[in-house]
């Protein structure tokens, strides 16, 4: 046997002992269930407040599930079932069915699961083809004895599991998609429509102007979409997942925060749950998801821990400036967007975002789902 392993059922072992001797010390039911609670590191409060939070598009799915944790169910069923709402949703071009490509024009999906209650995670990245990676995040933690599984595997991982192949790219990011190969330079050989003349721009379909403002919007602002829901039981557990299709037009093979364990979220049944959405990259680079709920654990409130990475990845994004200067603008503030979700086991709860503007999700027994403010750490 390993080290590692030895260790591990020796403090088992040793956990065991301790309350096997305090049982025998305890003669009322209560001290035994006092007893038995030595073992267990984490505080377990038999009644906690039912919430959800999240980006702002889990709004549907927290409509459609809060009820469920309100009524007992696990924390872990009831966040993947809030982000599924979004995977399955065509219109929501961050994450899932309908999101944006790869600059090949190929959804890749990335996604993880995190149970605060087994301190156990699983993750896809880089997949395709399969409608709820979310899902196959959770077959990963469960079904298996990794944490992430990439590209080809994970789809044959899912595929084996049972997930049908589904074609991700819709008809509308096809389009948009094809209007960014054929606008992003001068210097290549695409041409975008000829459709500046009155007479073409006159003979268009309403959905198809729509779309065509879509896309222009999206090529002014490239999307770094993404859903993240943390979730708190009613028996005090927290767990938390995070799915996307990632940065538009990345470059094939990228992968961002959202699968990545301490970066786009991370949960511990001892202190919390956070998530982050935005800029991968910088989620990363700040271990984002798990400074937060290392402040936590110091004592922060989530407003201040959500602020205090954020001052983070400020200083990081300034110094890194230095070779990639389209990172902060003139006054030293980060141009991208990046924000966190933070609860605590009490069931307090933040969403904090780099600049001003901007919504997240919540669901607690104060008001039910809802939209409220994210709080900016700089106002622009
Ligand atoms: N936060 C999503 C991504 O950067 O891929």
């Amino acid at each position: 046997m390993s080290g590692p392993s030895r260790e591990l059922d020796r403090r088992h072992f040793m956990g065991l002992s301790a309350s096997a001797a305090a049982l025998a010390c305890t003669s009322t039911a209560g001290r035994a269930e006092e007893a038995t609670a030595t073992i267990s590191a984490a505080p377990r409060p038999s009644r906690a407040p039912a919430v959800l939070v999240g980006s702002r598009n889990c709004l549907a799915g927290m409509k459609a599930n809060y009820p469920r944790l309100v009524a007992g169910e696990a924390p872990l069923d009831v966040a993947i079932d809030v982000v599924k709402v979004v995977e399955a949703d065509p219109d929501d071009r961050s994450v899932g069915l309908g999101g944006l490509p790869n600059e090949d024009g190929v959804v890749q999906l990335d996604a993880a699961v995190m149970d605060g209650a087994t301190h156990n995670s699983g993750a896809v990245a880089a997949i395709e083809n399969i409608l709820h990676p979310s899902e196959v995040a959770r077959l990963v933690m469960e079904r298996t004895d990794h944490c992430m599984i990439v590209g080809r595997g994970a789809y044959e991982f899912a595929r084996a599991h049972g997930h049908q192949h589904v074609e991700l790219l819709t008809p509308p990011t096809r389009e948009i998609w094809l209007r960014w190969k054929e606008t992003m330079s001068d210097r290549d050989d695409r041409l975008p429509p000829r459709g500046s003349s009155k007479k073409k721009q006159a003979s268009r379909s309403r959905e198809e102007a729509e779309l065509l403002a879509e896309a222009d919007a999206i090529l002014r602002d490239r999307p770094t979409g993404t859903i993240h829901c943390s979730a708190l039981s009613t028996a005090g557990k927290v767990a938390c997942t995070t799915t996307t299709s990632g940065l538009a037009w990345k470059i094939p093979g990228r992968v961002g925060d959202s699968p990545a364990v301490g970066a786009g979220l991370y949960c511990d049944a001892e202190v919390g749950s956070a998530g982050a959405t935005g800029r991968g990259e910088a989620a990363i680079l700040s271990g984002g998801s798990h400074a937060a709920i290392e402040l936590l654990r110091g004592g922060a409130s989530p407003l201040d821990a959500g602020m205090e990475v954020l001052r983070r990845v400020t200083r990081q994004a300034r110094r890194a400036a230095a070779w990639q200067p389209g990172l902060v603008d003139g006054a030293g503030v980060p141009t991208f967007g990046l924000n966190f979700y933070v609860l605590g086991l009490d069931g307090a709860i933040a969403g904090v975002t780099l600049r001003g503007g901007g919504e997240f999700a919540v669901a607690d027994p104060d008001g039910g789902p809802r939209i409220e403010p994210l709080v900016a750490l700089h106002e622009t």
